[in-house]
């Protein structure tokens, strides 16, 4: 594949420089007839607008360390609305956010100026939520990974104009895990959650609660949503001039909102809830010692058992849990949670206290990918292809009209997504699906990694890579599947699945 794809970028580079001749070769070799078109198709200055700022994720703007000045916030937990039963109310609200000492920034927040309170459900729980749009402009309210029906699922169909209020109601019936919310308006969910609104739900029961993790909020369970911004001279987010059609990347990074963030910890174990919060950006999380930590859940659940990791990719969307082991460390010892491009993400300052005793047990979970699901048919393809606003899933763009696939309730089946590489050679597109959690059967024909065996609803696929999933939908519905940098679902890299 490497010497298509160079001979590929060397024709499309020569096709640039040329003013794009409509006769340009592009060699007998390739067969990328969709993109091919697409190129005949468009005029010299969309040639130029589609190059620009495209970025194979080796390009990719550093993140300034963080100096570790201000203590990370922890998002409040949201108290439930007086009255029977566990009814919550969230708005969507603008506000006015100081990130920066002495300035204001512009910013939308759930319940606050700025990204939003954790909602605490347990399994079973029967929730009542107000979903109330205060912005002037419409937005969704999406419950990221939650298995709910179609109709609460908060997908671009379901818009709440400014001023309009909606009550949803759902059953909690998953298990345990670390889930999130976000708009999903159509076309404006990149600048929604660029601006601020994105928020954290956990779900607990029977076996997460009684298994000894560390589970006290705050302090030895910390969420960590990633995301990095650039502000402009003003310290403003002005998305429409930092907005990149393959995914807004910035060079300066936020925790939970927060800007040079340090963690003060106890000397104990320490469960981190990592949320790839960003539009676009993929991390690889490490410690700085070069120590090793524990990865105990992905996406959807908790993982059987613990896996013993160095370093940990996510890409957007997606969520591991980690535990990292304080209770050795002193306050001397410098350590912090950094990327491979070795960026400073977040400063532990260790204190002298003594912490919560916890530990890591060895058998977390049951989950199991069975041989009958390994052996089923693959009934589903997906394609993913293209870059900046050329993107598509199998070979279309989203149409709020168009139901691409129908599965039935209750039913598993295979589906196979292959991210099909382009003339530049391609880039990690990270597919989520509403309304499920799945399991990955293969990738590229081979096992998943051992920390991704576990429930997933989004998953990193690479250029050229094939892999095969099984997934059941317990809800009926329609729901969206597309790629979560956020640019892209907004240029139609979406479809939907009718479940009846
Ligand atoms: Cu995080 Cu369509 O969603
Ligand atoms: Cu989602
Ligand atoms: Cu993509």
């Amino acid at each position: 594949m490497g010497l298509r794809i160079k001979l590929a970028a060397t024709a499309i580079g020569i096709l640039v420089i040329s003013g794009c001749s409509k006769n340009a070769q592009l060699g007998e070799e390739m067969d990328h007839s969709t993109m091919n078109q697409h190129m005949e198709d468009m005029d010299h200055s969309s040639m130029g607008d589609m190059m620009e700022g495209h970025m194979s994720h080796d390009d990719v703007v550093m993140l300034h360390d963080s100096t570790g000045e201000n203590e990370l916030k922890i998002p409040t937990m949201l108290e439930r609305d007086a009255g029977e039963g566990i009814i919550y109310t969230v708005r969507a609200q603008k506000g006015k956010t100081e990130i920066f000492d002495g300035t204001k920034t512009e910013t939308y927040g759930y319940n606050g100026s700025f990204l939003g309170p954790m909602l605490r459900f347990e399994k079973g729980d029967k929730v009542k939520i107000r979903t109330i749009n205060e912005l002037d402009e419409d937005t969704t309210f999406h419950w990221h990974g939650l298995e709910v029906s179609a109709n609460v699922d908060g997908g671009p169909h379901d818009a709440l104009k400014p001023g309009e209020e909606k009550v949803i109601e759902f059953e909690v019936a998953q298990e345990a895990a670390t889930l999130w919310f976000h708009p999903h308006p159509h076309g404006k969910t990149s600048e929604q959650v660029y601006n601020g609104l994105a928020g954290l739900i956990y779900i607990e029961d029977d076996n997460s609660k009684s298994i000894g993790l560390p589970s006290i909020y705050g302090e030895n369970d910390i969420p960590l949503i990633f995301q990095d911004r650039k502000f402009d001279d003003k310290k403003q987010l002005n998305y429409t001039a930092v907005k990149n059609e393959d995914g807004t990347i910035g060079d300066t990074l936020l925790i939970n909102g927060t800007l040079n963030p340090k963690l003060t910890v106890k000397k104990e174990k320490v469960r981190l809830r990592l949320v790839n919060g960003s539009n676009a950006r993929n991390y690889t999380f490490k410690l700085s010692s070069g120590d090793p930590f524990v990865q105990i859940a992905t996406d959807g659940g908790l993982l059987n058992e613990p896996v013993t990791l160095k370093k940990v990719t996510l890409t957007p969307s997606e969520r591991a849990e980690i535990i990292v082991d304080f209770s050795q460390m002193n306050s001397e010892g410098e350590i912090a949670l950094i990327n491979e491009e070795g960026s400073v993400l977040l400063p532990f300052k260790v204190s002298d206290q003594s912490g919560a005793v916890s530990r890591i047990p060895g058998e977390m979970n049951d989950f199991s990918l069975i041989e009958e699901e390994m052996d089923l048919p693959v009934t589903k393809k997906i394609e993913l292809f293209g870059m900046m606003k050329m993107v598509t899933i199998n070979g279309k763009k989203f149409d709020p009209e168009r139901i691409d696939f129908t599965q039935q309730q209750g039913v598993t089946e295979v589906w196979e997504i292959y991210n099909k590489p382009d003339m530049m050679g391609g880039m990690i597109h990270p597919f989520h699906i509403h309304g499920a959690q799945f399991k990955i059967i293969s990738r590229d024909g081979e096992a998943p990694p051992e920390n991704e065996r576990g429930w997933k609803d989004s998953i990193s696929v690479k250029p050229d890579e094939k892999v095969k999933i099984a997934i059941q939908f317990k809800h009926k519905g329609v729901y969206m599947f597309h790629c979560h940098i956020l640019e892209h679902e907004d240029n139609g890299m979406m479809g939907q699945i009718l479940i009846e």
